[in-house]
């Protein structure tokens, strides 16, 4: 039988699929969520357990070869046990992005669905400025979770959104983190969606976070896999590494193979991408929705959802979706 696969206009293949499981968040960084909140999508417009399965399968058996979950906080979904047991099923690399305020109660459900890798998301490592940020006092669990989580052997990746005169002066600490424990940082540009009050001026970009780590470690490149979106690098004999996510200053969508599901069904071809087309009502009416698929990617733009100027990225009538409602 012919291997099925998707292929774009620009012939990137695209077999990694992010699926959001909710909206909802047991955090509030202001970069995710709109400070007046989000209305929140009816429960009947989300995606119930078995459609998140028959769904993610409609998608293997196109290809697609790694599957994460994102939020929201996926962790705050009830049957998210169950959710994770059916996908681990799938032929697919399983991964989970998550803020960690849980995962003590998941170890042993991560690990019976295979999942090896998770994506932490931890802007810094202050209580103070934790809970200024996040707007809960959860730092020291996040914390102990992580450990927990290196402890059972997790490979833990750590998700830093770098914001200038929020958190440049943890660069350091968090880049000594990686030398001392096998955790890998990833320092991400902060980038614009509906709501969170991004300004071009607000970001530290990815030459100046490597300026500033390079004045005080001994640090090496390391080799970037296929479709990265984080430069990789080390401290020499260090534990782990730390990596920057240059979305804003340079983007990386010529290696892009993302499609994203949003916990209400709706298919994005790009984070940045303003169309996104419904799959979840013409599957509860039993249609076949992989054309749907097919031409949802067919109109992928290069780069940005077609967007050139920042400042536009950042208008709220071109996304209309805040993070929290498109999922990491
Ligand atoms: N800019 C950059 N990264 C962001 N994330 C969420 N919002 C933003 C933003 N505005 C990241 C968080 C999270 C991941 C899913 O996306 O670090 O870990
Ligand atoms: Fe892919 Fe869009 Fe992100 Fe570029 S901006 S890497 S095209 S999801």
């Amino acid at each position: 039988m012919k291997t099925i696969r998707l292929f774009d206009q620009f012939d990137r293949v695209h077999d990694y699929l992010r699926i959001s499981l909710t909206e909802k968040c047991n955090l509030r960084c202001s970069y995710c969520m709109p400070e007046e909140g989000v209305a929140l999508t009816h429960k009947t417009q989300l995606m119930t357990r078995e459609e998140i399965n028959g769904l993610a399968g409609i998608f293997t058996g196109l290809g697609v070869k790694k599957i994460r979950v994102t939020g929201g906080e996926p962790l705050v979904r009830k049957d998210i046990g169950g959710i994770l047991d059916d996908l681990s099923q799938l032929p697919v690399e399983l991964t989970l992005t998550t803020n960690a305020v849980l995962v003590d109660r998941f170890i042993d459900t991560l690990k019976n669905a295979g999942i090896r890798s998770l994506n932490i998301s931890l802007d810094t490592l202050k209580r103070d400025k934790f809970r200024t940020l996040a707007k809960r006092d959860d730092f020291n669990r996040v914390r102990s979770n992580i450990d927990l989580l290196l402890a059972a052997g997790f490979h833990v990746k750590i998700n830093v959104v770098v914001i200038k005169a929020v958190n440049t002066d943890e660069i350091l600490d968090f880049v000594a983190w990686s030398d001392s424990a096998p955790v890998h940082i990833r320092f991400i540009e902060f980038m614009p969606f509906d709501g969170n009050q991004w300004a071009w001026e607000k970001i530290y970009a990815y030459s100046e976070i490597l300026e500033q780590i390079s004045g005080r470690f001994a640090i090496e490149k390391l080799k970037d896999h296929r479709h990265a979106t984080a430069k990789a690098y080390r401290v020499k004999g260090a534990a782990g590494t730390f990596a920057v996510i240059s979305s804003m200053t340079h983007h990386f969508c010529n290696s892009c193979n993302r499609l994203r599901l949003t916990a209400d069904g709706k298919l994005k071809n790009c984070l940045f991408s303003k169309e996104e087309t419904d799959l979840l009502s013409p599957y509860r009416s039993g249609e076949d929705i992989k054309p749907l698929i097919i031409d949802t990617l067919r109109k992928k733009a290069y780069k940005h959802g077609g967007i050139d100027a920042p400042d536009q990225l950042a208008d709220p009538l071109h996304s209309g979706r805040s993070m929290i409602r498109i999922g990491g």
